[in-house]
């Protein structure tokens, strides 16, 4: 018998159809793509759901405006979502519509049993009530009074009043399931992530819940609630339902039996603005009707501009149309995924998309591809060479240890390089699991120009060598491949077609090593990403603007370079890297600048000489947790002067979840140590 298939259950939010997508909208429907596909290499069995958000009184006031009915405006925007999604190469198992039948049907049943649910403590979960706050129609939710910025009473999200409201409304007892909810976020029986969302959930738990009002008499576009027609359902119950009402929880189909009941992994990806409804209400309205609730939730971060929220007021919006066509939807999906931990917040630059394109993809991927296979036609005769023909004891050196390690070790499925970046993307770390793709990519390259297989091909006798090196190169070539395939679906499918394997995506028997046939003859060569020449090409073709260039086409094209690494020019050479002098230096003193909320006021030893450092870390660390670090300095910049303290020098540091994580050395090195 063989073992049942992990199963996952992986969705998005579902989507506000008051405007056409957002790039905010494509960031997370691309995450859960990918992390679909990744865990379908595993060998998972996974269901991917996305879909839209339809009903409310924004969606009337819309409508209304554009003298269309609120089901034909919902229509053509739920249509533009699909359609984003294809360019995108979004592949969802069900895309679910709030205004759909087999929707509204699960709301209906989950309320039935909302409706006679008891509390832990005995009470009516739903009671009748009056509701009075402040209502902002735009969130089409109640705020607190301390949240609304005055004057006016202004919604801090939506810039715009609220208004005040007095309601007989049915209420959910939210209140009466703190305990529960602390329990199972803390056990992490529900695991929410990032850890600092999970700790700012528990942090509202502590504060103390209020019930919320889950009927709302003012609305019309929504779902009646049965025992009081002249009601409908609170949106976000309306919503946040669908993740079970896709599955055909109506009918108690078999795959709201197979994905949300059978015990697997239900995963759901959200934004940080909505963690409260996803982890607070949405869990206790399950557990009050006596199903199931979410395993995992995971809280991505938010793009910005130049710092700023996208907002079409201040007009910095990214367009998502734009994103996809400027290079096509590899490029966009890896920029996405790649430029900054999933978690934490970034800002977007069109600089850094053509920056990242040219680096990592055209230049480390494109030409790894372009020069194995272009030395494997010209060596090989345009065929898989022979796995080893070369006694063991010639394939020494640092090339060949390296492909060596690569084959034996890193390819070796479970414990290699695979699983590890399995593990990365099982984690939604998409940014670290191509980290150690493109880490494997370097090596390639390097090990390509240190062994020189143009000079091996000189001399007969070292054929052998030659064979066996193209060959763990195709392999490898192959390897990134699948391991890139759940990010660039495309380039993984045209390089699989360029490997003699057909043009396919991988599957998860790609994964193991030596899939390579000697003798298979190799597709037709091709740039898979072109370079965009103009390193300002960005700035004259932003994707914020709504008339896109087309995207560069492949055959046009100049072919990428061959034979030793082409120098690209946003790059930089070792010379003027050389410049910059980096040194370990030993915090001896730190304390925090006042009237500043980031800076510390560091003294460091740099063997011998003490030198005070400026350092915008406040927030991460405390000063006395930094006395007796060891970090990198940029010991050779100007000073400057920062809230009027004198800095000698910059600490170099990362960051994850939006903190500052220091620099530092993995074993003892002397102060005043250069750092090359
Ligand atoms: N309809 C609700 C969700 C209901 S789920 C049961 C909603 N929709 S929304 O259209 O406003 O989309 C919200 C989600 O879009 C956010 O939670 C986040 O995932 C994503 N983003 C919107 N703007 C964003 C950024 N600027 N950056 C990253 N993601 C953001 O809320």
């Amino acid at each position: 018998m063989t073992a049942a298939k992990r199963t996952l259950y992986l969705t998005t939010p579902i989507y506000y159809v008051n405007d056409i997508p957002h790039v905010g909208h494509a960031y997370t429907t691309i995450a859960a793509d990918a992390l679909t596909r990744a865990r379908r290499l595993a060998g998972h069995d996974v269901f991917f759901l996305t879909g839209t958000d339809e009903h409310g009184q924004n969606i009337e006031r819309i409508a209304r405006e554009k003298g269309i009915s609120e089901q034909e405006h919902c229509d053509r925007i739920a249509a533009a979502f699909r359609e984003l999604w294809q360019r995108y190469d979004v592949r969802y198992d069900r895309f679910i519509r709030t205004t759909d039948e087999i929707h509204k049907r699960g709301v209906l049943r989950l309320w039935e049993k909302l409706r006679v649910a008891k509390t832990p403590d005995g009470r009516d979960a739903v009671y009748s009530g009056t509701y009075s706050g402040w209502y902002c129609p735009r969130c089409e939710g109640f705020k607190d009074e301390e949240e609304l910025r005055q004057p006016g009473n202004v919604c801090p999200d939506h810039e715009r009043p609220c208004e005040w409201t007095e309601e007989a409304n049915l209420f959910f007892r939210l209140s009466a399931y703190e305990g529960w909810l602390r329990q199972t976020i803390e056990s992490d029986t529900l695991r929410i992530r990032p850890e600092s969302r999970k700790n700012e959930v528990l942090g509202v738990i502590q504060q103390g819940l209020k019930d919320f009002s889950v009927s709302r008499a003012r609305v019309k576009w929504g779902i009646p609630v049965p025992e009081q027609p002249d009601h409908v359902l609170y949106v976000w119950v309306d919503a946040l339902s669908n993740y079970i009402t896709a599955l055909g929880f109506a009918d108690d189909a078999p795959d709201y039996r197979h994905y949300w009941t059978g015990g697997g992994e239900r995963l759901h990806l959200i934004g940080k603005d909505i963690i409260r409804f996803h982890c607070l209400y949405w869990p206790a309205l399950l557990y009050a009707a006596g199903v199931p609730v979410p395993t995992r939730e995971f809280a991505q971060g938010f793009i910005t501009r130049e710092g700023r929220k996208l907002s079409k007021t201040t007009g910095n919006v990214i367009d998502p149309v734009a994103l996809v066509e400027r290079l096509g939807p590899d490029a966009a999906r890896y920029f996405l995924l790649r430029e900054a931990n999933y978690g934490a917040d970034w800002d977007f630059t069109d600089q850094a998309f053509v920056t990242r394109y040219n680096a990592d993809l055209a230049n480390d991927l494109g030409n790894l591809v372009s020069r194995a296979l272009t030395m494997v036609a010209r060596y090989c005769a345009g065929k898989v060479p022979p796995r080893w023909q070369a006694p063991l004891e010639a394939l020494t050196g640092p090339p060949f240890d390296f492909t060596e390690k690569f084959a034996r070790v890193v390819a070796v499925p479970g414990s290699g390089l695979a699983a590890k970046v399995m593990a990365r993307y099982e984690e939604l770390d998409f940014s670290g699991a191509l980290g150690e793709v493109w880490s494997w990519i370097g090596q390639f390259n390097q090990a390509i120009v240190q062994t020189e297989p143009w000079s091996l091909a000189k001399d007969p006798a070292r054929r052998g060598e030659l064979d066996a090196f193209l060959y763990r190169l195709l392999e490898g070539v192959r390897l990134v491949a699948v391991l890139a395939s759940p990010v660039v679906p495309r380039a993984a499918a045209r390089i699989f077609s360029m490997l003699g394997l057909g043009e396919r995506e991988p599957d998860g028997h790609d994964l193991a090593w030596g899939r390579l046939e000697p003798g298979t003859p190799l597709g037709t060569v091709a740039p898979l990403f072109p370079r965009v020449e103009k390193a300002n090409d960005a700035k004259e073709n932003p994707v914020s603007e709504s008339t896109p260039p087309p995207a560069p086409k492949p055959e046009a094209a100049s072919p990428p370079p061959q034979g030793a690494a082409a120098a690209a020019p946003d790059r930089i050479d070792i010379g003027e890297f050389a410049k910059v002098e980096l040194r370990a230096a030993k915090i001896t003193e730190a304390e925090k600048i006042a009237g500043s909320k980031k800076l510390v006021r560091l003294q460091v030893d740099l063997g011998g000489e003490t030198r005070q450092v400026v350092a915008g870390i406040a927030e991460s660390y405390e000063p006395a947790a930094l006395v007796g670090k060891t970090i990198v300095l940029v010991a050779n910049l100007k000073p400057a002067k920062l809230m009027g303290v004198e800095s000698n020098g910059m600490v170099l540091a990362g960051s994850a979840e939006g903190k500052a994580v220091l620099c530092t050395f993995d074993s003892s090195v002397a102060p005043g140590t250069k750092v090359k």
